[in-house]
């Protein structure tokens, strides 16, 4: 059966904004990132603590994070290393996210390390982060495909999870990267993580609508007992590091239908895609959500 309460993890100002070619002033981001709150968003993934020339969209998490201490939202960060997890304790972080790789390649891509050196690179990282308190989650990118390798074996993905979780992260978010999964997919890997103790109520979904497929493959993981959805408000997103990554499922196409089922999110669509439709604004192009547009026209 279905849930009766989706938590949406908003990843809009992290994963939205670290792929667009504009420079988004932290100003902006700010009011992006209240504004998401006002309507509803309880959990808004607000920038990543990396190296600025790896992600210059977001050189700014020092500036951003003083401009959004007052919002009301739990507002985890990307942090790759201790350096990047130094930097964000000392903002007041209280929830922080380390980013594994199913594969070499994009682990190579993404964090210039083996799949092994970035878990070796983490574990130091999440001890720390708990040891002050702080949240961890641990995302896995290119769990169902890679763009250089083709698919993925599902053995890379549980492993991987299973280090993660060992290693004591709190939730692993499975990321299809360049959006290639289908339903079946997502429940043979979900089936899988099962089997290998990795429980539906430590995983989150975390799905790019390359294909149009996020949707889809949403329902199929909440029908198997996931309950946390990542999303993107207005379906803003990608991946600098991985060739064919586009936006992330548009949080406003979720919230569509999770109401339409009758599923609590606590989400004002009115609000969000007056947001989206304002953020558009700002990066000078539509917002690729067929929702907003549906709603924003009418
Ligand atoms: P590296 O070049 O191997 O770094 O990059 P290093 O450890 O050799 O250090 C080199 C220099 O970087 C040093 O400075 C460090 O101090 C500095 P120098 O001594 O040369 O002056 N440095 C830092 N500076 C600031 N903050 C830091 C930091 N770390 C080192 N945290 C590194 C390794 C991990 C740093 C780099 O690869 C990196 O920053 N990668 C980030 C890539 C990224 O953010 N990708 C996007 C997020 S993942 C994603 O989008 C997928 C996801 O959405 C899920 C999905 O869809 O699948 C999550
Ligand atoms: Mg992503």
């Amino acid at each position: 059966g279905l849930p009766t309460r989706v938590r949406i993890h908003e990843v809009g100002p992290r994963d939205g904004l670290q792929n667009e070619k504009t420079l988004v002033p932290a100003a902006v981001k700010a009011e992006f990132i209240h504004r998401l709150a006002e309507a509803g968003l309880t959990t808004i993934e607000a920038t990543s603590f990396v190296h600025p020339k790896w992600v210059p969209q977001l050189a700014d998490a020092e500036e951003l994070m003083e401009l959004i201490d007052d919002v009301d939202a739990r507002l985890p960060v990307l942090v790759p290393n201790e350096r990047g997890l130094d930097r964000a304790l000392a903002l007041g972080a209280r929830e922080i996210a380390v980013f594994a790789s199913a594969t070499e390649s994009f682990a190579k891509a993404n964090l210039n390390r083996t799949v092994d050196g970035a878990l070796e690179m983490f574990e130091p990282v999440v001890t720390k982060a708990k040891d002050a308190g702080a949240a961890v989650r641990g995302y896995l990118s290119m769990c169902f495909g890679d763009p250089w390798e083709g698919p993925v074996p599902i053995s890379q993905t549980v492993s991987v999870s299973r280090r993660l979780m060992d290693m004591g992260c709190d939730e692993i978010s499975l990321g299809d990267t360049i959006g290639v999964a289908t339903p079946g997919h997502v429940r043979e890997v979900l089936d899988t993580l099962n089997e290998a103790g990795v429980a539906d109520d430590r995983l989150a979904v975390h799905f790019h609508d390359t294909y149009g497929q996020a949707l889809a493959n949403t329902l199929a993981a909440l029908e198997h007992g996931v309950t946390t959805v990542d999303a993107s408000a207005g379906g803003l997103g990608g991946c600098p590091y991985a060739k064919s990554a586009t936006g992330n499922l548009a949080t406003e196409d979720l919230v569509w239908m999770l109401d339409g089922l009758g599923i609590e999110t606590g989400v004002d669509i009115g609000r969000l895609t007056a947001t989206s439709v304002w953020m558009a604004r700002h990066l000078g192009r539509p917002s690729p959500s067929r929702t907003v547009r549906a709603l924003s026209q009418k």
